[in-house]
């Protein structure tokens, strides 16, 4: 049902707070980060730069980035409680959820988790940003039933991130493809998960809290778990020349095209371009049949999305399938977004705190009117 005039179902359109994090300009399709174009950066600099960036205003100069470099790879290991915290959890559950109870055991384990000063929010971000990538490693690992291998401080946070899956590192290529999917998927303004977690901020509870909450958020099929389903739906399709017959059976039926279509952009998500040419790049390198039958398969459904419904691809689209040819299990695809989007969600957790109001909308009742309560039945 439409809603009457007045009600913003879905928030659509409402700008509810200024950010200094980054913008989605519409009208040009672009983004920047503190005032820098995400192309910019996705072309110049390595994702550590980014997230420093994110988390403090301004690019760090050499000695700022040696120094967080340092901090990071320091915190990277896992404990032994929270490895086999870990393995306890049933091989069913999805790697979300693994990810959502590390955190929330974080905070558990974590005496100035209540701190909300800036100084403890630079700390726990830090510390999130680093232990992230071994916990989800650890899991993939878990699930092809192989021992975690620990993280190397000698390596980048995207090289680190393939030694602890695969205990290899690949070419410097696919390795720059992976960082510049970090780069795009670092920060996006008030997206769902983002407004998740300041949401929770809102009522002055901790950073890890407001974690959790957005790894719930990101989650679902509508928002991070797209990158997911995206690969579901590829092999689903199988074939390039079943694309069209596909599509007209799916949007016959109602369903959604995943990696397709976004809130904010309606003509074109400016993250894709960059992305696709990296993962052209990939394909070109991998040039395996599955990969070249894959990519064929990728151009064809935008293709005909684009012809039938006008809708384009949003940055899950070409991600998904880069993170299937560059080895990892499509359920570690949405922690992989997590992985990266941690930096945005604990830069925007800061900023609420720095001007604070409690979130709590209206909502328009319209359910039954003041009636009486009946006498209760007499007991039998
Ligand atoms: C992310 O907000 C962010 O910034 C998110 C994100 C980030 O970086 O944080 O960019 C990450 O979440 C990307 C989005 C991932 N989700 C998907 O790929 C799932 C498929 N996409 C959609 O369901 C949809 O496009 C949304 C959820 C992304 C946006 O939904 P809206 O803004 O509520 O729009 P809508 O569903 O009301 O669609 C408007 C019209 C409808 O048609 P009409 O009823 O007007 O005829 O467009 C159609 C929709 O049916 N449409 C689609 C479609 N997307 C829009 N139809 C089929 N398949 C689609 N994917």
């Amino acid at each position: 049902t439409t809603p009457a005039p007045g009600i913003h179902r879905g928030l659509a359109g409402v700008v509810v707070d200024t950010t200094e994090i980054s913008t989605v300009i519409q009208e040009t399709n672009s983004l920047t980060y503190r005032g820098y174009p995400v192309q910019d950066l996705a072309a110049r600099r390595s994702f550590e730069e980014v997230a420093y960036l994110l988390r403090y205003g301004e690019l760090p100069d050499a000695a700022q980035l040696t120094a967080f470099q340092a901090r990071e790879r320091a915190l990277r290991p896992l404990d032994r409680t929270t490895l086999e915290l870990l393995t306890r959890l049933p091989g069913t559950c999805h790697p979300m959820d693994v990810l959502r109870t590390a955190v929330s055991f974080f905070g558990a384990e974590d005496p100035t988790e209540d701190d909300g000063s800036p100084a403890a929010h630079h700390a726990k971000s830090l510390t999130l940003l680093a232990r992230l990538p071994t916990v989800v490693a650890a899991d993939q690992r878990r699930r092809r039933d192989l021992p975690p291998i620990p993280p190397d401080p000698a390596l980048g946070y995207a090289e680190n991130f393939f030694h602890m899956c695969f205990g290899s590192v690949p070419d410097p290529e696919v390795v720059r493809c992976f960082e510049i999917s970090l780069i795009l998927y670092a920060e996006h303004s008030f997206n769902a998960s983002t407004f998740t977690a300041r949401v929770v901020t809102s009522t002055l509870s901790d950073l890890y809290s407001a974690v959790t909450a957005a790894i719930g958020a990101l989650k679902g099929p509508l928002h991070g778990g797209a990158n997911e389903a995206v690969m579901h739906m590829l092999h689903e399709i199988g074939d390039p020349a079943r694309a069209g017959a596909w599509l007209a059976e799916a949007l016959a039926a109602k369903r959604k095209i995943m990696g397709f279509g976004h809130r904010v952009y309606r003509h074109g998500d400016s993250r894709v371009p960059i992305m696709q040419e990296a993962l052209d790049r990939l394909v070109a390198r991998t040039a395996t049949p599955e990969a070249t039958r894959l990519a064929a398969l990728h151009t064809a459904l935008r293709e005909a999305v684009l012809t039938r419904r006008g809708i384009h691809p949003n940055l899950d689209y070409p991600a998904g399938l880069a993170y299937h040819l560059m080895g990892f299990d499509i359920p570690a695809f949405t922690p992989i977004f997590v992985m990266s989007r941690i930096t945005g969600w604990t830069a925007h957790i800061t900023e609420q705190l720095g001007h604070n109001a409690l979130i709590r909308p209206l909502a328009s009742y319209d359910g039954r009117g003041q009636r009486p309560v009946p006498e209760p039945a007499p007991r039998a």
